[in-house]
């Protein structure tokens, strides 16, 4: 175990990204290293601007090549008396991937010092092929003052007892973690994590303080953006847009997670809705609204269902949905709404541009990459649409 962070496997030689564990073939998850990120931007701008037809592109925001992710999600493998932390080969064998250079530089130290708790603690990783074993996942985030949550995802809770007794040592170990669960998933398929978490410290959430001025609460079974310089972004390009609004007073923000979008245009003269199917993403939310004073409300809802039933009409929506989009009835509905503006922030160009088509009243006045995902295909793209 190294008393710093191993060195990131990552790193930009000649202008190129170029990782060991790339090369070795270990991992391909980083399909575009060896593409210059100029041409990684440069592409997925184009790729953007194919799908959307803006009359206005802002620059892209590119954000750092190495060390940009806050949370490691790892498969852990091996033996326990030598845990891997990374992926799962083809043969559902461990790749130890601790050194990651995607996660930052407080996220690899961690990741090792937790690999040897691991390993000190005897807890069995969780053999796939053989459907032995306990520990199946390590979950890490870092938040932006450095601070930690980890979430070891077990098939059982026949370890609990071995890591509350064994919590003291890692938290010695790592002292920045603030906030440790288990999550119960028994279940042999490929879901990341289970219904149950069980929360082992006083804390329960994690602050991620943003550059923007905004703390927001941040649960084990809530989702945030995995980069926070670009989450930041992207709440101070909509409270841009908005704030050049005239008479927005009304808004709803659809698929908020934790608040992100609606705490950021929280404000006087401007009262907020966030919609979100997550209770504990809505209950976080709730609870920063009361840290910030603001007058903002969350609901735990399906977006689409509370929508059509609702009855209001806000004077502008925020959707921020998964890659799927927001989905015909949504986008119907706000296509024949009163709805005077939407701001449409997107993982997945693809089905925003379904969406669009499906809202033709609603066009496209900016637009604006945001390179949430470098050395892959992935970016967010967010349009301000206006009636
Ligand atoms: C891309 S995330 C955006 C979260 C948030 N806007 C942010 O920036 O952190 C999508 C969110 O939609 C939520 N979600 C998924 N399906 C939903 C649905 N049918 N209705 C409401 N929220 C949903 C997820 O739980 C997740 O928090």
């Amino acid at each position: 175990m190294a008393d710093t962070a191993p060195a990131p496997s990552l790193g930009v030689v000649d202008g190129v990204p170029r990782c060991h564990h790339f090369d070795a073939f270990r991992c391909r998850s980083c399909s575009l290293l060896g593409t210059p990120r100029g041409r990684q931007l440069a592409d997925k701008e184009a790729h953007a601007r194919a799908l959307v037809d803006s009359p206005v592109w802002l620059p892209t925001v590119a954000g750092s090549d190495t060390g940009f992710r806050n949370k490691a999600k790892m498969a852990v493998g091996g033996t326990v008396e030598a845990p891997t932390l990374g992926i799962l080969d083809r043969k559902l064998a461990g790749v130890d991937l601790h050194d990651c250079g995607l996660h930052s530089e407080g996220l690899r130290e961690a990741l090792d010092r937790i690999a040897g708790w691991i390993r000190d603690a005897s807890l069995v990783p969780y053999d796939v092929a053989s459907r032995r074993g306990e520990l199946k996942h390590v979950l890490l985030t870092e938040s932006p003052d450095g601070e930690l949550m980890l979430r070891l995802v077990l098939r059982s809770t026949a370890l609990e007892a071995r890591v509350r007794s064994r919590l003291p040592a890692l938290r010695e170990s790592v002292p920045a973690l603030r906030v440790v669960t288990l999550n119960v998933q028994p279940e042999h398929k490929a879901v990341l994590e289970g219904e149950r978490e069980i929360v082992l410290t006083d804390d329960h959430t994690l602050p991620m303080r943003l550059a923007t001025g905004v703390t927001l609460r941040l649960g084990p079974r809530s989702f945030f953006p995995t980069n926070t310089v670009v989450a930041e972004a992207l709440s101070d390009q909509a409270l841009a847009w908005v704030q050049d609004l005239p008479d927005v007073r009304t808004v709803w923000d659809l698929y908020c997670g934790v608040g992100g979008f609606a705490l950021h245009l929280a404000g006087p003269g401007r009262e907020v809705l966030g919609v979100e199917v997550s209770p504990d993403a809505v209950a976080a939310a709730t609870a920063t609204a009361s840290d910030l004073g603001v007058v903002a409300d969350f609901v735990a809802a399906d977006a689409t269902t509370y929508v059509l039933a609702s009855g209001d009409v806000p004077d502008l929506v925020v959707v921020n949905p998964p890659r799927r989009g927001v989905g015909p009835d949504l986008a119907g509905w706000l296509e024949a709404s009163a709805v005077g503006h939407v701001v449409y922030s997107s993982c997945n160009a693809e089905s925003l541009a379904r969406d669009l088509a499906l809202m033709p009243s609603l066009r496209p006045v900016e637009a604006r990459v945001l390179d949430m995902f470098p050395h892959t295909t992935h970016y967010e793209v967010m349009v301000l649409l206006a009636r």
